[in-house]
């Protein structure tokens, strides 16, 4: 399967007639980077999600740009097929253009091909110079994990006609401001399948229903590696949680056993060395 994983041609692809979804999953180093790229994925998100997903913080909030750039280097130092796309942390574009178009600066630098960040029409000025400077920016709208705080919680987003309205109103702003493409988060399917109606940029569903242009999920929720509440959208597709704890079970079990290290997993001396340590171990009154 061809991917799409350049940003004009994902921009383009439903105007130029792309019928299949489009996949997208998060990665937050080298080896989960590997695993989506050679799953086949279009696009891979190094998402704030590596706060709670492999750092322990209970929200978004905990990250800063420091450590997104340290994550995107890792997954793009693997030098993925897939189109790297990098979020933008939460106060890293609140506080004027600048700011925000440094941010994302180290982000590229770090190998990302592309921006993501939250909201709608605030951020109409943010968007604008991010693409003065020459930085293309995936939107993201709905329940919007850094307005956790705003939301009260983590709850569904734009269930009521006169939300979904306004919700809209925002899909069709990000477009006029120039994003490539929409993540629509944790809104009900019905909604997500207007906007995707609605705007000619592919719409990128997470508990947004099947109505999206395309799909994505956590990296760890995915491969059933996450822990604590998994949300109802989440299918995980693996148990790689209960297969690492059943590897390392067997590990305890063989290293107490004396089972582990075998010799087919140890390394041998030079001629002699052998004969020498027996030596040395009747010696030393072993
Ligand atoms: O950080 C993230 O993983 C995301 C996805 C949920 C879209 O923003």
């Amino acid at each position: 399967m061809e991917r799409v994983n350049r940003v004009p041609r994902i921009a383009a692809y439903k105007a130029t007639g792309g019928r299949r979804p489009l996949t997208m999953v998060t990665a937050y180093d080298a080896p989960t980077s590997r695993a989506a790229d050679h799953g086949g994925v279009d696009m891979i998100l190094v998402g704030d999600s590596v706060a709670n997903a492999v750092l322990g913080y209970e929200s978004t909030l905990s990250i800063g740009i420091d450590e997104m750039v340290h994550h995107t280097a890792a997954v793009c130092r693997i030098h993925p097929e897939a189109l790297v796309i990098a979020d933008l942390p939460w106060l890293s574009y609140h506080q004027g253009w600048r700011r925000a178009v440094r941010s994302a600066g180290k982000l590229i630098k770090a190998g990302a091909k592309a921006v993501k960040l939250e909201g709608g029409r605030d951020r109409q000025e943010v968007i604008e110079a991010l693409l003065k400077a020459e930085i293309p920016v995936m939107g993201h709208l709905g329940l919007t994990p850094q307005s956790v705080n705003a939301f009260g919680g983590m709850v569904v987003q734009a269930k009521t006609i006169e939300a979904a309205g306004a919700l809209l109103e925002e899909a069709r702003a990000l477009v006029g401001f120039g994003v490539f493409a929409m993540v629509l988060e944790g809104v009900p399917s019905p909604l997500a399948e207007v906007i995707t109606k609605a705007v000619p940029i592919p719409t990128i569903g997470i508990g947004a229903g099947a109505g999206c242009d395309g799909q994505v999920l956590v990296f760890h929720d995915l491969v059933g590696f996450s822990s604590g509440h998994v949300p109802k959208f989440v299918k995980p597709y693996g148990s790689v949680a209960l297969e690492a704890e059943q590897a390392i079970a067997a590990y305890v079990k063989e290293v107490t056993e004396g089972v582990f290290p075998d010799p087919d997993h140890s390394y041998s001396g030079a001629d002699g060395l052998e004969e020498w340590a027996a030596g040395m171990l009747v010696e030393l009154g072993g």
